[in-house]
């Protein structure tokens, strides 16, 4: 490894990074050692403050584009170069843990504090990006911020995106533009040199396995819809159920056939039903509408289509007595990372003598937008028991440390190139 890199890894800060991870975890803390840091929400725009405040510390400049992406960068020696991009997100599953997405964006900190500490030149500049509302946990879709960001998806499609309150998310990103006025503008779909993305895991084949870093090589396929079906209320004393148009009996026969569809022996497919809303939602009314959300996924490009196509038929054919509507919010095909990414990831774990091994990513990142517009890769490190999306999600200091070494080492060699 040249020395210079090797000072700059040398700088990563074990403790420091930790103690960053316990401050954030205490923004949104909830029972069980969780975190609720919503997008938009007023701990979001804490824990983006909190950010921001880390990195003037330091001179790094700090911008925002008008999805409430965040940038934090160090310049580069070349004023014309595009960024070396890394990062992650700030928000969180309702009942998220401390470490899904915070520790991309500390992590890609650090790398910055450890280049700048140990004085290291680069041609690129090398930056920080905190994605906006990654989870999709309260409006959906999930990755909406790097979607925004590369042209995947138009601002103005989800400008309108309701929470389970009824805010609209327009309202809710304006308040968090608002939060941070002195940040410098960043125009969309603004060119960048490479990306990476650092983050546990989130299954348990590192922790198993005895790896530190996983090599990043691919994400699965990801299609989410919402299904809304449409019956009529009415006194749940009076009406006999041969007349009632029940939207909630009807959801639940739409979702049993749902699971036949996605029936897969080889337990490959996966298929989430995680959001329903149902009105009136009273007990003794019938209920009038439901809605539901679909996630289905798989690595296999021909299967997570033809699943994918299958969804609305099958809705269709399990309604018996009520309308229904089937809305495609998200269509992500599997993407697979730039190879010369990846090996520099590899090689970077390896110059580290890091234990290692290559792995797809069951979980979506903004690195698969990211992949469309440069080349791209990410880093993994163990969680414990690969539990995520729960308050016990857990990780130990020296794997997120290992990770952030890694990290730099491969930000170092893309910046110079
Ligand atoms: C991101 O959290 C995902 O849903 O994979
Ligand atoms: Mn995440
Ligand atoms: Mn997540």
């Amino acid at each position: 490894m040249r020395e210079d890199v090797q000072n700059a890894v040398n700088r990563v800060d074990q403790h420091r990074l930790w103690q960053r991870h316990m401050e954030m975890a205490r923004i949104g803390a909830i029972p069980g050692n969780g975190v609720n840091r919503a997008a938009f929400s007023r701990e979001d725009i804490a824990a983006r403050k909190l950010l921001i405040s880390w990195a003037r510390a330091r001179n790094f400049t700090v911008a925002m584009d008008a999805i409430g992406n965040l940038f934090i960068r160090r310049a580069g020696t070349d004023p014309h170069a595009a960024p070396v991009m890394t990062g992650s997100h700030i928000d969180s599953q309702p009942r998220g843990g401390r470490f899904d997405g915070i520790y991309g964006v500390l992590a890609g900190l650090e790398a910055l504090e450890a280049i700048e500490q140990a004085g290291v030149k680069t041609r690129h500049p090398v930056e920080l990006v905190a994605w906006s509302n990654e989870e999709g946990g309260r409006f959906p879709p999930c990755t909406m911020g790097s979607a925004v960001y590369t042209g995947a998806r138009a601002l103005s499609d989800f400008l309108e995106v309701k929470d389970n309150e009824g805010i609209a998310l327009k309202d809710a990103l304006a308040q968090t533009l608002a939060a941070t006025p002195a940040a410098e503008k960043r125009e969309l779909n603004a060119p960048a040199a490479a990306y990476i993305e650092a983050h546990i895991e989130q299954g348990p084949l590192l922790e198993q396995e005895g790896k530190v870093i996983g090599v990043v090589t691919a994400i699965q396929g990801l299609r989410w819809f919402n299904v809304e079906v449409f019956g009529e209320t009415a006194h749940a004393g009076t009406t006999p159920l041969g007349a009632r148009k029940d939207a909630l009996r009807e959801a639940i026969a739409v979702i049993n056939a749902l699971h036949e569809l996605t029936r897969d022996a080889s337990d490959t497919l996966r298929f989430t039903i995680g959001r329903m809303l149902v009105a009136p939602n009273s007990p003794n009314s019938v209920p009038s509408h439901v809605m539901f959300s679909v996630d289905v996924r798989h690595p296999d490009p021909a299967t997570i289509a033809r699943v994918g196509e299958a969804i609305e038929s099958a809705v269709r054919n399990a309604a018996k007595r009520c309308s229904v509507k089937v809305t495609p919010t998200l269509h992500d095909d599997p993407c697979a990372f730039d190879a010369a990414v990846v090996d520099c990831v590899e090689r970077a774990a390896q110059a580290l003598k890091l234990a290692q091994r290559r792995m797809p990513s069951g979980a979506s990142h903004d690195a698969m937008y990211m992949a469309r517009v440069c080349p791209t890769g990410m880093i993994f490190v163990p969680c414990e028991g690969g539990i995520s999306h729960n308050e016990a999600e857990n990780a130990r200091p020296e794997d997120l440390a290992a990770g952030a070494r890694v990290l730099t080492a491969a930000l170092l060699e893309l910046a110079d190139r």
